[in-house]
C-alpha cells in the first residue's frame, strides 16, 4: 500500500500492539455480497479485521502524540497510517490493561441500559453468554440491578465460568437439552428480560418463558450466521409476542462517542468496585497467527473477548 501526504493530512502512524479477532459472526457477515450489517462489506482485496490498538510512533497531528495509545480500524497489519481522523486517541491510564479498550462493551451496556433496559428485580437471559458481547452483558444486568441472571453458552465448562466466574446465578449448555426446559427449572417465575445474542430455538424457549410486557434486546443470531440453519434469515415467531405483549427490540449499535463514553464511564467505576471483571482470551502471537485465531474462534474454542497481542 502506498500512503500519499496530502497537506490536509495530519497524518498519524501506529505501531499496533493489539487486535480484536472476536465478533466471528460479524466478520463473515462482512465477506457476504448480501451483507445485512449496517456498514459496507469487505470487498475483494480489502484488509479484513476491525478494531486494533497501538502507539503513535510519527504524528502530524497536536491530537496525537508519540507514544500515545490509540484505537485503529485499519485491518489486520502491525502498523497502521492514515488520517489523523481515523484514530481514536485512549486514556492509558483508565485501565491497567490496554486489552479492556477492545471489545463489545458499547454492544452490550446499549442493550442492557437502553434498549431492554434492566432494573432492579429483573430476571435476565442471555443467550451465547459466554461469547464477546453475552460474557458482558450478564455482569451489566447484575450490575444494573437484576434480581436473576441466567445464561446459555455452547458446553459445560462454559456454563461453569458463566456461574463460577462472571457471577451468573445459572447457566446451562445448550447443546445439553430443550432450552425451554432449563429456563423452567431456572426462572419459574419467567424472565423479564431477553438479550438475545443467538435466536432459533433459543429465542423461541425465551418466548415460552417470557412475563407479559417482557422486553427482548434482539442483538445477533448466531445460530444463523455460524450454525447450520438452512434460513439465514429467520423469520421471529411474532405471534406469540403479540399475545403476551412482548417488546421486541432489534438494534445495532454503531459505537458512537456517547456509547463509547457511556460504557467507558461504568465499566471503570464497576472494575474499581469489584464488581466486574473484563472476560477475554489473550493470545500472544504474530500477524501471522490472527487468521488462525479466528478460526479456533468460530469453532467456540475461546471465552470472552478474544485479540491477538503482538510482540
Ligand atoms: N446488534 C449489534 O449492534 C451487534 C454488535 C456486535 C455484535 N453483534 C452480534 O452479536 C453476536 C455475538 O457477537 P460476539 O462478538 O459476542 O460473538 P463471538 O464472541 O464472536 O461468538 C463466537 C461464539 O459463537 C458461538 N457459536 C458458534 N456457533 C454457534 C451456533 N451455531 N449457535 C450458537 N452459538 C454459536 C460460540 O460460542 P459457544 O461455544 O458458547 O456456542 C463462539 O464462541 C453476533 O451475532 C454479532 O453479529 C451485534
Amino acid at each position: 500500500m502506498i500512503y500519499t501526504k496530502v497537506s490536509a493530512w495530519q497524518e498519524v502512524w501506529l505501531q499496533l500492539i493489539s487486535h480484536q479477532v472476536g465478533l466471528a459472526a460479524t466478520y463473515l457477515e462482512l465477506m457476504r455480497a448480501d451483507c445485512t450489517i449496517p456498514v459496507s462489506a469487505w470487498q475483494p482485496g480489502q484488509r479484513v479485521g476491525v478494531a486494533a490498538i497501538g502507539t503513535a510512533i510519527r504524528s502530524d497531528s497536536p491530537d496525537l502524540e508519540v507514544s500515545d495509545l490509540a484505537q485503529s480500524m485499519t485491518g489486520w497489519s502491525q502498523y497502521s497510517a492514515g488520517p489523523a481522523g481515523s484514530y481514536l486517541k485512549l486514556d492509558r491510564d483508565l485501565f491497567a490493561d490496554p486489552g479492556c479498550h477492545l471489545g463489545q462493551g458499547p454492544t452490550a451496556y446499549y442493550g442492557m441500559a437502553d434498549v431492554a433496559p434492566v432494573g432492579e428485580g429483573d430476571v435476565v437471559f442471555i443467550s451465547g453468554a459466554a461469547g464477546g458481547v453475552g460474557s458482558l452483558a450478564g455482569q451489566i444486568a447484575k450490575c444494573l440491578g437484576a434480581a436473576r441472571v441466567i445464561g446459555s453458552a455452547g458446553s459445560p465448562a462454559k456454563a461453569d465460568y458463566l456461574v463460577n466466574e462472571l457471577g451468573y446465578d445459572a447457566a446451562f449448555d445448550y447443546h445439553g437439552g430443550p432450552a425451554a426446559q432449563r429456563l423452567k427449572e431456572f426462572a419459574p417465575e419467567g424472565i423479564s428480560v431477553f438479550f438475545d445474542i443467538v435466536g432459533g430455538e433459543q429465542y423461541d424457549a425465551a418466548l415460552q418463558a417470557a412475563r407479559p410486557g417482557a422486553r427482548f434486546g434482539l442483538c445477533g443470531f448466531l445460530s444463523s450466521q455460524l450454525g447450520d440453519a438452512s434460513d439465514r434469515s429467520p423469520q421471529p415467531d411474532r405471534t406469540a409476542a403479540e399475545a403476551k405483549g412482548i417488546e421486541l427490540l432489534p438494534f445495532s449499535c454503531h459505537h458512537t462517542p456517547d456509547q463509547i463514553a457511556a460504557w467507558r464511564e461504568h465499566f471503570s467505576t464497576w472494575l474499581s468496585q469489584g464488581r466486574f471483571v473484563y472476560p477475554q482470551t489473550v493470545l500472544e502471537g504474530r500477524i501471522e497467527d490472527v487468521p488462525q485465531a479466528f478460526l479456533s474462534l468460530l469453532q467456540g474454542s475461546y471465552r470472552g473477548n478474544v485479540s491477538v497481542r503482538l510482540p
